[in-house]
């Protein structure tokens, strides 16, 4: 499986490849892959009281972007109608508990059977503290937070079909580049670039920064963990041997893990609502409950004279004076709905990404390799296992043992955004997917992948009223096809995480929400207040 030592130039060609941080940061953000702080994008609506008086607000779709508009509209005096195809709140943040049925389109139905409080986050699962506004209604609404740890070192990394701590896959990593820098000091190519005084210095950080000994050599170090622990008396520790730069070359670790929690939304401390990612939609439906119609599919939007009608499913209308849709580009596609050429072409342009997660029940068998959180990285098709978070001295708790997706930014050559691993790995059956699961938990933890049970499998694709995970943007579409679906059509106004540059968070589902709000508001003050039937 491993092949011949690399040379060092390809091994340079590797990390050029893999980025580094700065390199796969600013790469990343010249392609509008990385979220835009989101503080400085912080304005909420600030809608007058009473401003909307008179006025009847439609939304589509009750996830963060309608349930927001619901409650923001509200406050300023409109009234307002959501209307939700499904028979819960929240949208692509769903958190699956015991006795819920997950649907799947073309695929058997699955009932989850995990214990009371145990839940499954199938969406949306972790929030970054630059999302403020999101961060800001859970407050608002007093919904309990706890941190959720997105990284931790003693998770077991499976490349190459062969685990290795992430401690030993960081640090060595660090260790052989060092290594190769200090070495290339010694000869005199840099001497153009820096002063011999700059050379000693920077052979001193090198040495800090990958542990490196007295004589420039990597050999590994006691921040790899050990191969026999340290304890008292006579017991000094051993530690553990460090990877060859050649199998670090090999392993594909450098562009996924390595990286991951240098992303700009993914730092520490992030972020979890006890109990389920859903407390907060929840929480907002708690205040605008009686404006939410669940269970009912629009099935028409039309734009009829001083205001809009909106069919449903059941054979029923609404009329009011606007529409805010949020629902997701792949379901406002299916809509009957008059719309200029340019929005019908953008909407045909707008893909969508795939995610598949996949959840087990188990005994917390991964906390006796000091595991309580974090993510645990593969170059298989299941991407990742996510260990939870909190409740630790609980015997069992839920293990995610896939995430797959392929990462929410265009991947060139590849259809729908995605990467053909994910795409792979959504188009096998359930027990396909479980199979993968195993395999790779086993390499994790010899001996434990039988203790999974009750396993739940979600695909985002799969899934009625969203089919995708978030729309796919190529930087050059910005200015066409999502300017073009940022404009309201007459009456009719749009929002979702899809209408932001926070794609694939509810941060920028709330934030588009509040940039339409801000046009409903602009165009009703200019509108007479018509007067209908209820
Ligand atoms: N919000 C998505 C995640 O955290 C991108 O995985």
């Amino acid at each position: 499986m491993r092949r011949s030592p690399a040379t060092r130039r390809q091994f340079l060609h590797a990390m050029g490849r893999a980025g580094g941080f700065s390199a796969t940061y600013l790469s990343m953000q010249a392609m509008g892959l990385l979220a835009t702080p989101a503080s400085a994008q912080t304005t909420k609506p600030n809608l007058p009281a009473g401003s909307g008086a008179g006025k009847h607000v439609v939304i589509l779709g009750a996830g963060i972007a309608g349930l927001v508009a619901a409650y923001e509209l509200g406050k300023a005096g409109y009234r307002t109608t959501v209307l939700e195809a499904r028979g819960r709140v929240g949208g692509r943040v769903w958190s699956v508990r015991g006795g819920d049925r997950v649907e799947q389109i073309g695929r058997p139905d699955q009932y989850c059977q995990f214990q009371n409080g145990f839940y499954m986050n199938a969406g949306a699962a972790r929030l970054p503290t630059a999302h403020t506004t999101i961060l800001g209604y859970a407050r608002q609404f007093d919904v309990p937070l706890e941190v959720m740890v997105n990284v931790d070192r003693s998770a077991h990394w499976d490349y190459n079909k062969d685990a290795v701590t992430e401690r030993q896959a960081v640090n060595d990593t660090k260790g052989r580049i060092a290594e190769l820098l200090e070495k290339s000091l010694a000869g005199n190519s840099l001497d153009t670039a820096m002063t011999p005084d700059d050379k000693e210095k920077l052979k001193t950080y090198l040495a800090q920064w990958g542990a490196l000994g007295k004589d420039g050599s990597y050999t590994g170090s006691d921040r790899n963990g050990y191969k026999v622990d340290p304890g008292g008396f006579a017991h000094p520790p051993q530690t553990m041997d460090p990877l060859t730069l050649h199998r670090i070359i090999e392993d594909g670790f450098w562009g996924g893990g390595l990286s991951f929690e240098e992303t700009f939304d993914q730092q520490a401390p992030m972020f979890q609502p006890v109990g389920g990612m859903d407390r907060i939609a929840y929480a907002i439906y708690g205040h605008v409950k009686d404006d939410v119609r669940l269970n009912t599919p629009v099935t028409a939007v039309g734009q009829i004279d001083n205001g809009v009608r909106v069919m449903l499913a059941d054979g029923g209308m609404v009329e009011g004076d606007y529409v805010l849709c949020t629902l997701p580009a792949t379901m406002v596609k299916k809509l009957t709905m008059r719309l200029s050429a340019a929005k019908k072409q953008a909407l045909a342009n707008t893909l969508y990404g795939i995610s598949t997660k996949v959840a087990w029940e188990s005994p917390r068998f991964w906390q006796d390799d000091g595991i309580m959180g974090g993510l645990a990285f593969t170059d298989q098709p299941n991407a990742l296992v996510w260990y939870p978070s909190g409740d630790w001295y609980n015997p069992r708790g839920i293990l995610m043992t896939a995430y797959s997706s392929g990462g929410f930014g265009p991947t060139p050559g590849v259809a729908n955004g995605a990467s053909s691993a994910g795409q792979k790995f959504a188009g096998m059956t359930a027990d396909e997917r479980f199979a993968v699961c195993k395999d790779v938990v086993e390499r994790m933890h010899p001996g434990k992948s039988g203790l999974l049970e009750k396993p739940l499998t979600v695909s985002w694709t799969q899934t009625p009223w969203s089919e995708g995970i978030a729309a796919n943007w190529r930087p050059e579409q910005r200015t066409t096809d999502y300017a073009e679906l940022c404009k309201p059509e007459g009456r009719v106004f749009f929002a979702g995480e899809h209408l932001s540059y926070i794609g694939a968070w509810q941060e920028g589902a709330a934030l588009s929400s509040f940039e339409a709000m801000k046009l409903i508001a602009a165009r009703s003050a200019g509108d007479k207040v018509v007067t209908r039937k209820a």
